[in-house]
């Protein structure tokens, strides 16, 4: 993978620079109805192909700031590829996805990494770690991108490293770490800018059961006090009970699960 990097762990089209941004919450922290908030993502009529094969038809969602949703589907069913729409790394080929009301389905590659690194965390189900930085340097990213000065940059780092249970490796280099512990860095580096939007491509699938209520809990820490919005593929119960709400995928679109 490129040596560059944005606040989601993907690689920027271009050399585009990325302009400082605000680390204010921007949602309502401690208003316990998520459905009183205003819709932070919509998607609506949104598809995607690949060649004649349609992956995703015709789908329709909303999420409000500080609300948690779990996906779940089966292996295939596309939700890594929702995601990947959502944050703007792929077209969509049909419909609309806006955040905070701004469309990412008409963004250009650099004002979509722009708006990654700004507005988005995300938990790659590959990790996607900068192999020759070590774990404060890699989750330290988004807060460099943003213009934050070194030093405490890597002290919210470090914090949130000790959060998923690695506060003495921050000189170690992903190579060195097993999957579980690629993933924890994952997810601190995801949080760290408290984005508006987490997307969490199975943030927990390699983790046993204690981790992943570390994990889980930190998520829900970081979201209750930003105010942000998760949407989490999952398979875990574990993880989609920790949600608000449930959604399964599957080839007749979304669906509410009780
Ligand atoms: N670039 C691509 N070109 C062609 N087909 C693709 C491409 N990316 C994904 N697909 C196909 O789209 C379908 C959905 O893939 P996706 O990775 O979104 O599934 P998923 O629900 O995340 O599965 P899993 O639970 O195994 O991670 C799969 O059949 C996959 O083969
Ligand atoms: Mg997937």
């Amino acid at each position: 993978m490129s040596d560059r990097i944005d606040s989601s762990g993907a690689s920027p089209a271009s050399g585009a620079p990325i302009s400082a941004a605000p680390l204010e919450p921007t949602g309502a922290p401690g208003a316990s109805d998520p459905s009183a908030r205003p819709t932070l993502l919509s998607l609506t009529g949104v598809g995607r192909r690949y060649g004649a094969r349609w992956v995703l038809r015709d789908l329709s969602l909303a999420i409000a700031s500080g609300e948690r949703v779990a996906l779940l589907g089966e292996s295939g069913s596309g939700k890594s590829t929702l995601l990947n729409l959502i944050a703007g790394l792929e077209p969509a080929d049909t419909g609309e996805i806006r955040i905070g009301g701004r469309a990412v389905h008409g963004l250009d590659p650099d004002q979509a990494a722009q708006l990654r690194s700004t507005e988005l965390g995300f938990v790659f189900q590959a990790f996607h770690l900068i192999g020759h930085l070590n774990l404060a340097q890699n989750v330290a990213v988004p807060l460099l991108l943003q213009g934050m000065a070194r030093r405490p940059a890597l002290e919210r780092a470090g914090a949130l490293l000790a959060r998923v249970g690695l506060a003495d490796r921050h000189a170690s280099l992903p190579r060195e770490l097993s999957g579980g512990e690629q993933q924890r860095v994952a997810l601190a580096r995801a949080l760290v800018h408290r984005p508006r939007l987490v997307l969490a491509d199975e943030p927990t699938g390699n983790l046993d059961a204690a981790s992943a209520g570390r994990a889980i809990e930190l998520l829900r820490d970081e979201i209750a006090a930003s105010g942000a919005a998760l949407l989490m593929v999952t398979h875990s119960q574990q993880a989609a009970a920790a949600c608000d709400r449930r959604l399964t995928l599957d080839a007749s679109g979304l669906r509410d699960l009780a």
